[in-house]
């Protein structure tokens, strides 16, 4: 760093980007050298002095002391990456799929050519949450982080509570707004908050996550019936992403929706917030709240970032140590089908004597105990919406009764765990 002015790159000009470069503007002390685009020709509604379609050209300039990547995926992104931290150039990435795909490489690289990789804005956007674990909440040990993580997912699920129509009309909507993309696979079939739960996870457990381990599932399957039966039951719907210790030591990651008492803290988390809490002791639970996405909240972060960077870039040569990620132990991350949840199940069946008695019976045989069951009126086909509650359950006992239901007719359309 020349001067006390900070030289950065940055990879990508999009929503992020562009809010980084605006949000700069105000500090002196970094000079945004490079930015590195897909299409040069692109109007942009902000001023970069040289900008590339090159991003190999920032992470292998020597001027350059930081590479800031809010670009997105992994290819170029990871080799770009990999460059610019052989080059000894410090990185910001808002980039979750990178990380939870090749964070061990790039951690390790990074510890070896001793440069810092900070990522603030890669799980839940503007909240600080990575800072927080890796500082002021270090002395503790946390048995289990959940959030809710992903904004596009949220709004939908509100909305969907709120205006009584479709997955579908919602989702239209959300994309309408710009808070869905065209193709939504990544928020909706719940990969986003997979990412963003495989971070979380590595830094509050200390311990290296596979992410192909974690079982995921989306909200494509939520229906108008699901919604109704919940609230009625006195519970909302929320897609969260899950990390909890359990007793053997092994690790319960998850993606999925859950059912969630109405009154809770989690409930009230609505449209695109989200919101992440931690457990464990001496700290007890604490609840960090606010934009997971968007240019300015994102912005926020990454700019937080570069800053933290330029403040000690002067004065040592590790900088922000505490912020490093241990990678050297694999966590054993457990089998849904060994977890214990209480569920709700969706259940459409003929009307005829018995079947409510036939879903008591499999459900017993299967070591499951109901905790309520509601029936709905009859439809005009001779079929009726049963929902159930049970208990807690083993995920294997409660997948065979739904097996055991199904080939008796009794169809179960849906099952959603519940917290
Ligand atoms: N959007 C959010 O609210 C948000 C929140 C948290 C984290 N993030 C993360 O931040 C990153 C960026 O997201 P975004 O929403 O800003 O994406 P975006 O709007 O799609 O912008 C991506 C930018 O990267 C550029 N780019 C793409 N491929 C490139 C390549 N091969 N070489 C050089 N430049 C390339 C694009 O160039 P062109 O402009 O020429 O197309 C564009 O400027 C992603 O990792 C995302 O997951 C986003």
């Amino acid at each position: 760093m020349e001067n006390n002015v900070l030289k950065i790159g940055i990879i990508g000009l999009g929503v992020v980007g562009t809010g980084v470069v605006k949000a700069l503007s105000k500090f002196d002390n970094i000079k945004i050298l490079k930015a590195a685009v897909r299409n040069k020709n692109k109007k942009r509604e902000i001023d970069v002095q040289y900008i590339t379609d090159d991003p190999f050209e920032i992470a292998n300039d020597p001027e350059i002391d930081v590479v800031v990547e809010v670009a997105g995926g992994v290819d170029p992104c990871l080799d770009v990456l990999k460059t610019a931290i052989k080059n000894k150039k410090h990185i910001v990435t808002a980039n979750k799929e990178l990380l939870a795909k090749f964070g061990d490489e790039i951690f390790s690289l990074a510890n070896e050519n001793n440069v810092t990789v900070l990522y603030e804005a890669a799980v839940a956007g503007g909240i600080p949450i990575i800072g927080p674990i890796k500082t002021t909440l270090r002395g503790n040990e946390f048995n289990k982080v959940m959030g809710i993580l992903n904004g596009t997912t949220n709004y939908i699920l509100t909305k969907m509570e709120e205006d009584g129509v479709s997955y579908l009309e919602c989702l239209k909507d959300a994309q309408k707004l710009g808070y869905a993309e065209a193709d939504p696979t990544n928020d909706v079939e719940g990969f986003d908050t997979m990412f963003k739960i495989a971070i979380l996870s590595n830094i509050v457990f200390h311990k290296k996550i596979d992410y192909k381990k974690i079982y995921r599932e989306g909200i494509t399957k939520i229906t108008q019936d699901d919604i109704k039966c919940a609230k009625e039951l006195g519970y909302k719907i929320k897609l969260i992403g899950l990390a909890q210790k359990l007793e053997n030591d092994e690790l319960d990651i998850r993606v999925h929706p859950v059912l969630v008492e109405e009154n809770s803290m989690l409930a009230k988390i609505s449209n695109a917030i989200n919101t992440v809490q931690l457990e464990g002791a001496p700290v007890g639970s604490v609840m960090f709240t606010g934009p997971g996405a968007g240019e300015g909240p994102t912005a926020s972060s990454v700019v937080g970032d570069i800053l933290a960077i330029a403040a000690e870039i002067s004065y040592t040569d590790t900088i922000l140590p505490s912020t490093r990620v241990k990678t050297d132990v694999q966590a054993k991350q457990a089998d849904i089908l060994n977890t214990k949840n209480s569920y709700f199940l969706a259940i459409n069946a003929q009307n005829a004597r018995g079947t409510i008695g036939t879903i008591g019976s499999v459900c017993a045989e299967n070591n499951i105990n109901l905790q309520s069951i509601l029936q709905k009126g009859i439809k005009e086909d001779n079929t009726a919406l049963i929902v159930v509650i049970t208990e807690t359950s083993y995920e294997k006992d409660i997948q065979n009764a739904v097996k055991k239901l199904n080939e008796q007719n009794i169809k179960v359309t849906n099952l959603i765990r519940v917290i």
